[in-house]
């Protein structure tokens, strides 16, 4: 292990709000999506993301964005902390931008099978669809982020070839996007994959660049964040708890938990500015909302433990 590639500082981005709920059965209030979202930033946080200005029948949990947004606008600066919202399609942007949105985030597929199903385009379809989003979106001076989905696997394809992440990420990074999220929707992601995505991806796009987004399926999400360290990569998304999933990815189980990153960097004495109390405080909030037991393994370790949280570092060996 090289831990000179290793980044010294990496920033998290926390999707619990949307991701980790998007999937969740039982509605939960705006309220308190407004109050998780704000534990999250008083935990350090510098990007979340908030919500999704998608169909309202397809994703029935985010169909109160309009209401959250200003909510949220209003206890956080979207100038100091990155608020970022899923916009779709322009209709999607244009209800973003009424609201004063100045991070949002596209997003697409290496599958045709799952972009159908999700987005009710191909691949190709999707980037006619994006790529005025991206154009309009620059022009009034919002960042752009943008998703490349079922990049290790896909729920109707099976295995994808890792030279489709890289077109996809290589056309997401010419039409603008300030940062691309190589998502493992279905988390059948290894850290073999892992190098062999980022092999592809990094021909074209720089490494400042890249996000990794992992869902924990078969347990290799953080032993995937370990390989995407391995290459230099600073940008991770995860979820408090462990929350999330897609509905078109049926069977795929949460984000890789925020807890179980913030734990890892601190291993390795890398700065991420998350406080890993506050997010475990944060993360059962929701939870408890939720009425879920988490899937991070870390959060299962605070609450089963009771004990003064040891958190290991470079120093100590
Ligand atoms: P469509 O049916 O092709 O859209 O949906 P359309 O343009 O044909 O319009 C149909 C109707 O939807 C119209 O209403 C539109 O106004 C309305 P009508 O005139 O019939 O009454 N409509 C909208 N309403 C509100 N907001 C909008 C919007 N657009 C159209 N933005 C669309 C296309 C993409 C909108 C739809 O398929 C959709 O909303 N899909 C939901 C996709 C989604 O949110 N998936 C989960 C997020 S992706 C993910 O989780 C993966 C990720 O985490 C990374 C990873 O893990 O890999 C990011
Ligand atoms: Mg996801």
């Amino acid at each position: 292990m090289n831990l000179e590639q290793f980044p010294k500082k990496v920033r998290i981005v926390e999707v619990g709000a949307r991701d980790g709920l998007q999937n969740e059965k039982s509605v939960i209030d705006t309220a308190d999506k407004v109050e998780f979202i704000k534990k999250l930033a008083d935990a350090g946080h510098q990007s979340i993301e908030v919500t999704s200005f998608v169909r309202p029948d397809r994703i029935a949990q985010m169909s109160d964005a309009k209401e959250l947004f200003p909510l949220v606008k209003k206890i956080i600066d979207p100038d100091k902390t990155q608020l970022i919202c899923l916009v779709p399609n322009l209709k999607g942007l244009e209800l973003a931008s009424e609201l004063g949105v100045k991070d949002v985030a596209v997003f697409t597929a290496t599958s045709d099978s799952f972009n159908l199903k999700n987005i009710n385009a191909t691949v190709s379809q999707s980037f006619d669809r994006i790529e005025p989003v991206i154009e309009k979106a620059l022009a009034s001076g919002m960042r752009v982020r943008g998703y490349v989905s079922t990049a290790f696997g896909c729920p109707y394809e099976g295995a994808m070839d890792p030279r489709k992440a890289g077109l996809v990420a290589q056309r997401l990074d010419q039409m603008g996007c300030h940062e691309i999220s190589i998502g493992d929707t279905i988390g059948t992601g290894t850290p073999y994959s892992v190098h062999k995505v980022l092999d592809e991806v990094l021909k074209s796009v720089s490494q400042e660049k890249v996000a990794l987004h992992f869902h924990d399926t078969r347990g290799m999400a953080v032993a995937n964040v370990m390989a995407g360290l391995e290459r230099g990569i600073a940008h991770y998304d995860s979820s408090a708890g462990g929350l999330g999933g897609c509905p078109y990815a049926k069977g795929a189980t949460g984000n890789v938990g925020t807890e179980d990153l913030i734990y890892l960097f601190h291993t390795f004495g890398i700065d991420c500015g998350v406080d890993l109390d506050k997010q475990c405080v944060s993360s059962l909030y929701m939870l408890e909302k939720l009425e879920k037991y988490t899937t991070s393994k870390f959060l299962q370790a605070y609450l089963n433990g009771k004990m003064k949280i040891y958190m290991p570092s470079p120093k100590d060996f």
